[in-house]
């Protein structure tokens, strides 16, 4: 389960304040999904930031099945990342030359896994965003919404705890964009993993059990999911993509 208590971070630049993230409070429960929206600049990818251990804090605390992610040291921070977190950014950080399969392998074996195992790990995963026959093909020669999906693999190969995924589906077209959607929901429901999915799409939004809206860093407003449930009833949906 992750938990925000008033989580403020200000920048500062050139004399002034910028208010990215003004007392955030918030929880998600295992195996629960949130959509977060908000117009560019609201505070979103700082937020993302905050919970993946990659930025502290100015006050407030972020916690994480118990554990205060905002006061790790560095080391800690680093093994909660590649253990706990599937991290899902607009840019893919791919290792040029090395195969899409090692690419999705990558986080298992930096986490220890051996070179067999963490193949055979990430191989389904790459099938699941429709890469199966991509397996050989190193990024180079693979397309942007190709390069997204292997980033997408490796982000789920790892099996995460918690999914924060920044805008996962720029690079794709819409009908493989709500497939990815899908994935991370399920990926989410299947594994009792918390999901964090910062979109611009309604659409995609309206998948997620809930969502929230940060306007000037600040969670504004917050909706059960509700109108897909009471017609096709979210689970079946998933289910249906698993
Ligand atoms: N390193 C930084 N130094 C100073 N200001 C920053 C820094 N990073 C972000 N900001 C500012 O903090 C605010 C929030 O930025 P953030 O990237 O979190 O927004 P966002 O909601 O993700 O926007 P977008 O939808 O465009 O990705 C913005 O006003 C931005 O200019
Ligand atoms: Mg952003």
């Amino acid at each position: 389960m992750l938990e925000l208590e008033h989580v403020v971070k200000h920048y500062h630049s050139g004399g002034e304040v910028v208010r990215a993230v003004d007392g955030v409070s918030v929880r998600i429960e295992r195996g629960e999904t949130m959509a977060l929206l908000g117009p560019s600049g609201s505070g979103k990818t700082t937020l993302l930031l905050l919970i993946a251990g990659l930025l502290r804090p100015d006050l407030g605390a972020v916690r994480h099945r118990g554990r205060l992610i905002s006061a790790m040291s560095k080391s800690e921070a680093s093994e909660y990342l590649l253990r706990d977190v599937g991290l899902v950014f607009q840019s893919f950080h791919l290792m040029p030359r090395v195969s899409a399969l090692e690419n999705a392998a990558r986080k298992l074996l930096l986490s220890g896994v051996g070179l067999r195992e963490a193949k055979a790990r990430a191989e389904p995963w790459l099938a699941r965003v429709g890469l199966a026959d991509r397996l050989d093909y190193p990024p180079e020669q693979l397309s942007g919404g190709e390069r997204q999906r292997v980033a997408i693999a490796r982000a789920l190969a790892c099996e995460p705890r918690l999914i924060l995924a920044d805008e996962p589906t720029g690079h794709l077209d819409s009908q493989r964009s709500r497939e990815i959607v899908h994935l991370l929901n399920a990926v989410a429901y299947e594994q009792k993993a918390s999901l964090l999915l910062v979109t611009h799409d309604r659409d995609a939004a309206e998948l997620a059990d809930r969502r929230c809206v940060l306007r000037d860093g600040k969670l504004v407003d917050t909706q059960e999911h509700s109108s897909i449930n009471a017609s096709t009833g979210r689970l079946d949906r998933v289910r249906d993509m698993a």
